[in-house]
């Protein structure tokens, strides 16, 4: 059930249920990061193998003190200006988060969600949220509450409601290696404005094969229509004869319907790119199509965060 009362996802919150709730970035799968039980609720919804850990979302910053035995200085800098916001920070976890949500790693992912409904629910609470996105594994992420209802809507008791998110992209994933800052996914904070505030950083995003985060597989993000990146020109020959969606930035394609078309942004803006990424490739994965043709944005702000995950579902990041 969809629905916008605040007090009743808490009753079900503090009863060990899951909740799925709006973030700036995607619909998060809640649920009580300090019970194992809710906690293994969430995989069992989602599907998820429970080697793949879980980001605990809290209100304020300060209120994660509790959760980590260590925040570097640098950790701080990032917090306090990018907090709330589309930013998660890894840091060494203590006892009182359960190894479940870690996946027995040894950091713990936080982030501070900006939307109000958000805000209000963690504000609300007396404990933190484990929320991983609230798409069954391996699909692409929600950005509307209808995204949710459409794919889990029968084993959620609950959705709140707060409408499209805003940054349309994940959050941006930074850890610390030897006290040096490392990013290790692409989102919705670009990578240029973290080295605006503190230099210089490593971007290493997570593979498959990598041990600290066994969960962002290749084909993360992926539709049910085979999806190809390109020049769009080129491909459209390639898949002459068959039924094409086409993935463009500013302009459509000439000679394909608009309707199988998802045109990002007319303006050349990233951040409206990113806001229509997801919902827009759901659409075009609803169509019968043959194939999806799509082409990469610049390699500058959140188009970095864009084109990894057009990559991921190419299958081929
Ligand atoms: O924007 C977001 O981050 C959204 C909203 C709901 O907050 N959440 C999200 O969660 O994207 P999820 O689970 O779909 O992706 C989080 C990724 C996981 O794939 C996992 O690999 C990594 O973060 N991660 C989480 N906890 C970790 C940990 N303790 N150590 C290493 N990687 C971790
Ligand atoms: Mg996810």
């Amino acid at each position: 059930m969809i629905g916008s009362d605040i007090q009743y996802a808490i009753s079900l919150l503090q009863q060990e249920q899951v909740v799925a709730i709006p973030t700036e970035t995607v619909y998060g799968l809640a649920g009580n990061a300090f019970s194992p039980r809710a906690v293994s609720t969430i995989f069992a919804v989602k599907n998820r193998p429970t080697f793949d850990p879980l980001i605990v979302h809290t209100s304020r910053f300060e209120r994660a003190e509790a959760f980590t035995t260590k925040i570097p200085d640098i950790a701080y800098r990032l917090a306090d200006r990018f907090m709330p916001g589309p930013l998660t920070l890894l840091l060494p976890k203590a006892e009182i988060i359960p190894d479940i949500v870690t996946a027995g790693l040894p950091r713990v992912a936080i982030r501070v969600p900006s939307h109000p409904v958000a805000q209000e629910l963690l504000g609300g609470l007396d404990f933190p949220l484990a929320a991983p996105s609230a798409n069954p594994f391996g699909y692409i992420s929600p950005t509307t509450a209808q995204h949710v209802e459409d794919q889990l809507g029968d084993k959620v008791p609950y959705i709140l409601d707060g409408g499209s998110c805003q940054v349309g992209v994940e959050s941006t994933i930074v850890g610390f290696e030897d006290g040096q800052p490392v990013v290790y996914r692409k989102g919705g904070l670009a990578v240029e404005d973290i080295e605006a505030l503190i230099g210089k950083v490593v971007v290493r995003a997570f593979s498959s094969s990598d041990p600290q985060a066994p969960g962002m597989l290749k084909s993360h993000y992926a539709p049910r229509v085979p999806l190809v990146l390109g020049d769009l020109s080129t491909l459209q020959q390639q898949f002459k004869g068959q039924a094409i969606g086409v993935i463009a930035f500013r302009q459509p394609l000439p000679g394909v319907p608009l309707e199988q078309q998802l045109v990002l942004s007319p303006s050349s803006n990233l951040a409206e790119a990113a806001r229509n990424l997801f919902a827009g490739m759901r659409r075009l994965d609803g169509l019968p199509l043959d194939i999806i043709i799509a082409e990469l944005l610049p390699e500058q702000g959140l188009g970095r965060a864009i084109n990894d995950r057009l990559r991921r579902a190419a299958g081929g990041a």
